[in-house]
């Protein structure tokens, strides 16, 4: 089992993930104990949340968890990407460059708020689609406007937009309609990526070595290996820098 964690909040002191060096030691050791030989670092850019980190200081802690991880196991890569915050002014922001892609490929993870609606989601992926990028919904089992109405779900995998669910969304901890609507998605096929969303050592931390047995016994080892490892693998290799 090899672990590409896809999206988790690692860098020390650049949002509400770890806040300080030696909790960010602590969530890379606790996810190399777990089967994680990758992390992307998705840290939020979110205007409207209060999450909007300078590049220099990014570039900083993400030396900084690099170097961390380093000493934890030479093996062990950091890539760096961000999660991008929906705004009203995405359109501008995504023109000025203001958002940081998967490891510099054309991938951008973003984020909307639980409650926004579904023509609200659907505008901004199409938004970041029409400025050249491929969109990567975070989470998108948390909307009330998808879980309500699963169907959307596969109107956004036929519009390109490529599908994440939360680790822990899969196995239940955030309740059990979460969990159906999970399992179905995956049961369909729809899904291309789990990742942690990791954001501290205990209520939501960078293990996915649970998540990936659960995925194997159900679907069966490529499956699992596509979810964890494969496909995020791809979207790293497509930046053409690594
Ligand atoms: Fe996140």
């Amino acid at each position: 089992m090899e672990i590409i964690d896809m999206h988790c909040h690692i860098l020390p002191g650049i949002d509400d993930g770890a806040p300080d060096e030696e909790t960010t030691r602590a969530m890379l050791g606790q996810a190399w104990e777990h089967g994680t030989v990758a992390m992307v670092a998705t840290p939020h850019k979110y205007k409207r949340r209060g999450f909007w980190p300078s590049d220099d200081a990014v570039v900083k802690a993400y030396n900084q968890a690099r170097r961390i991880a380093q000493e934890i196991d030479p093996a062990f890569v950091i890539f760096l990407g961000s999660e991008v915050g929906n705004s009203s002014k995405l359109d501008t922001y995504l023109q000025d460059g203001q958002y940081r892609t998967i490891a510099g490929s054309k991938y951008l993870l973003i984020e909307f708020s639980p409650s926004d609606p579904f023509e609200i989601i659907q505008r901004s992926l199409q938004t970041v689609q029409m400025n050249g990028y491929k969109p990567i919904l975070a989470h998108c089992e948390r909307y009330d406007a998808i879980v309500e109405e699963p169907e959307r779900l596969e109107e956004l995998s036929q519009a390109g937009v490529l599908l994440q669910l939360n680790a822990d969304s899969i196995l239940g901890k955030r309740g059990r309609k979460v969990k159906k609507f999970c399992l179905k998605a995956l049961k369909k096929n729809l899904i291309s990526f789990i990742g942690s969303d990791a954001h501290d050592l205990t209520y939501r931390p960078p293990v996915l070595d649970e998540c990936y047995e659960f995925i194997e016994k159900k679907f069966g080892t490529q499956r699992a290996d596509a979810l964890f490892n494969a496909n995020i693998a791809k979207v790293i290799m497509s930046s053409g820098k690594f």
